[in-house]
């Protein structure tokens, strides 16, 4: 451990030298106004184990989340659960009344998988309650204007798939996901035009099947990370192909999926082993998933370095799985739009020194990531506002993957721990920041077609349990009807989305302006809070806890009076 923060160390003062001695970037630090292309969509997002709670009502099977968080002391900060999260199954209504008053005009939310087939599969039993549920909140969505863009999967697979299957580890889970994409394309895909079959999929591997630091929680170095993606870019074609057969001609929708990468930019841009290193983190990241489906096949790196090092440690075959000529050609097109999450940007460089480690995706990528210590950090320890990275991603993605219509379906910054202020100074310059990041890369080409930001409600973190707070709304989760407050930056939003972009110096530093001053009023009532939940507490129990007193006492000394008298 000391050893590995005296090397971070080191590079860290190597890259200050290296970057002082770099030209600024010009563009980069002057902010662009102007609009963003008509019908341009925003919007907001969430998931569903992170908010819903409800997670054994009306017929809702286990996930692995919930047989994770269930399972024990220390998986999750405080030991916390989504049991209840934001009680969002309750709260439908209040919720889109939230979306409303953004003026969002989509909003992109998971449906849980085994909420709708309680077991995971679908011809064992189907959840009508589920389905009641979902589609109630598509049709209020449409109600209000409000487009619905649906992740089938955000992390919680039926927990039975897990014990009985082994997960994703099994290739018939692909089977599996496909049948329940197709439930849901039947019974939604009538209302909504927008689904993405898989969020975030490499974090989702990497922390399931490699640290073990979330569902399912294990540890299968350098191997079981690989086996899952392979399966779930499987999943993703068959979902893909069976909506392309059986519903698109009548339902007319598009099928994506959505990847998250940071930027990593080269220590040095003129030392070709920092370029290349740069490059190999950005293939592993983003081209481990989006190669395959836009190109038919993993990244050559990928192939190259994890080959090399399977040999090196004496395996007969590459730790990273193969796609048949026939699985190539099934796999490569399935995808109608290209949904990116994005949050920050790491500096790479090459690592030149051996690693003494045994297999791993860490080892298999031959680089170090570092961060600039002027950079302005956020509420996660990982998360710094770079936002000139954002755009070169995007630019990346344009000419990686032949242009594609992109989404960005994650974009966000969370705040420092502990902190009840909804004055979020901090997220408005993020989301200004990054937003006209993104507009810049429009104007440089690329087919961007909506922004959902991240996300509209604080809400259970994962393994930080709800430390982190991303909201726009901020939950007292302390309380029993988890109120929602807005911080300043949902005005902020809204005054982007209303004028479709930045205008003018002028009415943007008003924006700024409008957005504080409404922030503090609200403050207050938060402070209020506790008293209020207190007064709940007086009437809901020391009331009632009296009154039973009193008749008690009332009838005692009846009881001596007859007595007396007697
Ligand atoms: C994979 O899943 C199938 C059921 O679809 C099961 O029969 C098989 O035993 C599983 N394989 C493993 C290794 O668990
Ligand atoms: C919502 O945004 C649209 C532009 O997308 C704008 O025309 C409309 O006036 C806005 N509505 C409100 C209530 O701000």
């Amino acid at each position: 451990m000391k050893q590995v923060q005296a090397v971070t160390l080191c590079w860290v003062l190597l890259l200050v030298s290296r970057l002082g001695a770099r030209d600024g970037f010009p563009e980069e630090a002057s902010f662009y106004y102007g609009t963003f292309p008509p019908g341009f969509s925003w919007g907001v997002g969430s998931s569903a184990y992170q908010t819903e709670g409800a997670w054994d009502q009306d017929g809702k099977g286990p996930s692995i989340w919930d047989a994770f968080t269930h399972s024990g002391k220390g998986k999750v900060l405080g030991d916390e659960t989504a049991d209840t999260a934001c009680d969002g199954y309750y709260k439908v209504q209040e919720d889109i009344a939230l979306l409303r008053e953004m003026n969002v005009s989509h909003y992109r939310f998971s449906l849980s998988w085994p909420r709708l087939l309680p077991t995971g599969i679908r011809a064992e039993q189907v959840n009508k309650k589920g389905i009641r549920f979902y589609s109630d909140l598509i049709d209020a969505l449409l109600k209000s204007n409000i487009t619905p863009i649906v992740t089938l999967y955000h992390w919680d697979l039926p927990q039975l798939l897990q014990v009985k299957y082994g997960g994703w580890q099994n290739v018939s889970m692909t089977s599996y996901f496909s049948d329940y994409a197709d439930l849901c394309f039947e019974a939604f895909g009538d209302r909504v035009k927008h689904w993405i079959t898989f969020s975030d999929p490499r974090a989702m591997v990497e922390k399931g099947y490699e640290t073990g630091r979330h569902a399912p929680g294990l540890k299968l170095h350098g191997t079981g990370m690989y086996k899952a993606a392979h399966h779930i870019i499987k999943a993703h074609a068959q979902a893909w192909h069976s909506y392309r057969k059986k519903w698109r001609n009548k339902q007319q929708g598009l099928v994506g999926i959505s990847l998250n990468c940071d930027w990593g930019e080269p220590v040095d841009i003129n030392n070709p082993k920092d370029v290349e290193a740069a490059e190999r983190y950005l293939q592993f990241c983003l081209g481990w998933f989006a190669n395959p489906i836009y190109a038919g096949d993993y990244p050559e790196v990928m192939k190259d370095h994890i080959g090399r090092k399977s040999e090196e440690q004496g395996l007969d075959m590459s730790r990273l799985p193969e796609f048949s000529l026939q699985e190539k050609s099934y796999i490569k097109g399935t995808s109608d739009f290209l949904g990116l999450g994005h949050f920050t940007t790491r500096y790479i460089t090459e690592r030149n020194y051996p690693s003494r480690q045994g297999p791993s995706y860490q080892n298999d990528r031959d680089l170090i990531e570092l961060i600039d210590p002027n950079w302005p950090d956020l509420g996660s320890n990982w998360l710094y506002s770079v936002p000139w990275g954002f755009r070169r991603l995007l630019n990346f993605a344009q000419t990686q993957y032949g242009d594609p219509p992109i989404y960005v379906t994650e974009n966000g910054a969370s705040q420092k721990e502990h902190c009840t202020q909804l004055c979020d100074e901090w997220r408005i310059q993020y989301l200004k920041g990054y937003i006209n990041e993104m507009l810049k890369a429009i104007k440089d080409g690329a087919n961007i077609k909506g922004y959902t930001s991240w996300s509209l409600l604080d809400k259970f973190e994962w393994e930080k349990g709800y430390t982190d707070r991303y909201g726009f709304y901020y939950v007292e989760f302390n309380v029993r009807n988890k109120p929602r407050y807005p911080k300043a930056s949902v005005q902020y939003y809204k005054k982007i989305i209303t004028a479709n972009g930045f205008p003018n110096p002028r009415e943007v530093e008003s924006w700024h302006l409008e957005a504080l001053e409404t922030c503090s009023i609200n403050n207050q009532l938060l402070a209020a809070e506790p008293l209020l939940s207190h007064m709940h507490m007086v009437s809901e129990i020391v009331v009632p806890t009296v009154c039973t007193l009193c008749t008690l006492i009332a009838a005692l000394l009846l009881m001596l009076l007859l007595r007396s008298q007697s």
